[in-house]
């Protein structure tokens, strides 16, 4: 594991979008996993505005969302949405080219199922774009709910506080997240931190025993992992 420290927010979402257009050029048709949440957003943008300046072109790449929330897919707090609204067409990426579980299966588990096999057989992820939730989650691997393989999940109080808006009457929100090992096989893994309220989870992946208590932790073994946290997110280390 690597942790490179940058002075803001702005600088990571800088280094993060280069990264991304250098695997892209050194290989056209990679497998990408791809994060929701507030901290890539400033990366997509740079991205979107990459593409329009025709410095980006994943036409022939393909992107795996790490997760998502079994909600009518109209709903605002989607991660289909999310995809829609920051990253899919903004970066370029053909409908068919651009997947995420769904969040409407009337058979959650078979469709996490469905979806490991997916990533399977596009021959697994090259390039990993992660976030990291307050309590270390990665992707939707949660405490006490990280498992090998893509699986369901239900949201605790606070992650689902997250989504924003009032989600009271769907509860329990349940979710489908790649899994630890999806995740591990992955080539290469980037981890986007920035502010405060990340601050004990990096110092947790960096320097805990691996637990399933702090899911960041059973990141920490990869050999190609690349932490890109500012400064307030490495004040803890
Ligand atoms: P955030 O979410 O980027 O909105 O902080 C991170 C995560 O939960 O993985």
């Amino acid at each position: 594991m690597k942790i490179e420290i940058l002075k803001t927010a702005a600088d990571v979402a800088r280094r993060a979008a280069l990264l991304f257009q250098e695997a892209v050029k050194s290989r056209p048709d990679l497998v990408l996993a791809l994060p929701t949440g507030r901290t890539p957003i400033e990366m997509y943008a740079l991205l979107a505005q990459a593409r329009r300046e025709g410095a980006l072109d994943v036409s022939q790449a393909r992107c795996f969302n790490l997760d998502e929330v079994l909600l009518p897919r109209a709903l605002p707090q989607t991660f289909f949405q999310f995809m829609t609204q920051h990253a899919w067409g903004p970066l370029g990426f053909a409908p068919e080219r651009a997947r995420i579980p769904n969040g409407e299966a009337d058979d959650p588990e078979a469709e996490a199922e469905r979806y490991e096999g997916e990533i399977l057989a596009a021959g697994g992820i090259d390039l990993g774009i992660l976030g990291i939730g307050t309590d270390g989650h990665i992707a939707y691997n949660l405490p006490g709910q990280a498992a090998p393989r893509t699986h369901v999940i239900t949201l605790d109080a606070a992650t689902e506080a997250t989504l924003g808006g009032d989600l009271s009457a769907f509860r329990p929100i349940r979710g489908i997240t790649m899994g630890v090992e999806t995740l591990l096989s992955a080539k290469q893994l980037l981890l986007l931190a920035t502010g405060n309220s990340k601050a004990e989870a990096i110092r947790r992946l960096r320097d805990d025993p691996p637990s399933d208590r702090w899911p960041c932790t059973l990141f920490r073994g990869h050999a190609h992992l690349t932490v890109l946290a500012d400064e307030a997110a490495a004040s803890q280390l």
